[in-house]
């Protein structure tokens, strides 16, 4: 199975420090951002790595992460130039993923405790289709919010205003080869990009996409606020060990 981390974007949110260095190279804990999605793939035993960054700063990713010979992977770069969304950033790893093989992917600011490996196995053993990892959370209008039919997955509401599940959708997905077909399907949304959760959708419609349930903490580190709480949670003595 091959690995993506999707790190382009323009972090406006963390802006002024995002005017000087891409979102993905602020620290967190004691490494910059990205290190964690690197670690955590080597840890689930993902060891083809592709990395979709944006122009800015992309010589920096070089200078800390290489070839990725430090975490026992081998990475590969793209440069998503236009902001076209999550899923056009993904479309960029069609002829890195095989037609038949399977992929995880890692949105590269979502910083998280479990260890993917019984998740990619998981997916491993699903025969085709997509899985996405949920999380409980609180503040569900910043997510995707997933709405199940017994225990399915049957709909994804992108950033609800009345969640109905108490779950997010993280950026941890999982997707068979078909992704890069579906992607080419969909339509940019309202704000212009290519949306990461109408892809899921197009598997959810289907009955083919599976999900997992993150029992560790998570955060999407896209804010001060969240970037803090990632900063504490990895600062911590563990936090040497990851
Ligand atoms: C994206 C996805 C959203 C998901 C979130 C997780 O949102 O669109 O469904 O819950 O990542 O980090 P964004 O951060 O682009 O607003």
């Amino acid at each position: 199975m091959k690995g993506v981390i999707l790190a382009g974007g323009t972090g406006t949110r963390l802006a002024p420090l995002t005017k000087l260095v891409n979102k993905h190279l602020l620290p967190a804990g004691k490494y910059p951002m990205i290190h964690y999605a690197v670690a955590k793939l080597a840890q689930a035993g993902i060891d083809d790595i592709l990395l979709v960054l944006g122009k800015q700063s992309a010589g920096l990713f070089i200078d800390y992460l290489g070839s990725g010979k430090a975490w026992g992977v081998r990475l590969t770069y793209r440069i998503q130039e236009e902001a076209g969304g999550i899923a056009q950033g993904l479309s960029l790893a069609e002829g890195f993923v095989d037609p038949g093989e399977k992929m995880v992917v890692l949105l590269g600011d979502n910083l998280f405790e479990d260890d993917l490996q019984p998740y990619v196995e998981q997916f491993r053993k699903q025969q085709q289709g997509a899985l996405v990892m949920l999380k409980e959370a609180d503040d569900l209008n910043r997510y995707g919010v997933p709405v199940f039919l017994q225990d399915n997955i049957i709909f994804i509401e992108e950033k609800p205003s009345t969640p109905k599940s108490r779950y997010c959708v993280t950026g941890i997905y999982m997707y068979d080869a078909s992704v890069f077909q579906v992607i080419r399907h969909i339509r940019p949304s309202q704000r212009g990009e290519l949306e990461i959760t109408d892809v899921n959708n197009a598997y959810a419609m289907e009955g083919r996409l599976g999900y997992g349930l993150l029992s560790g903490w998570w955060t999407d580190a896209g804010t001060f606020g969240s970037l803090r709480e990632a900063g504490e949670k990895l600062g911590g003595p563990q936090g040497e060990e990851r």
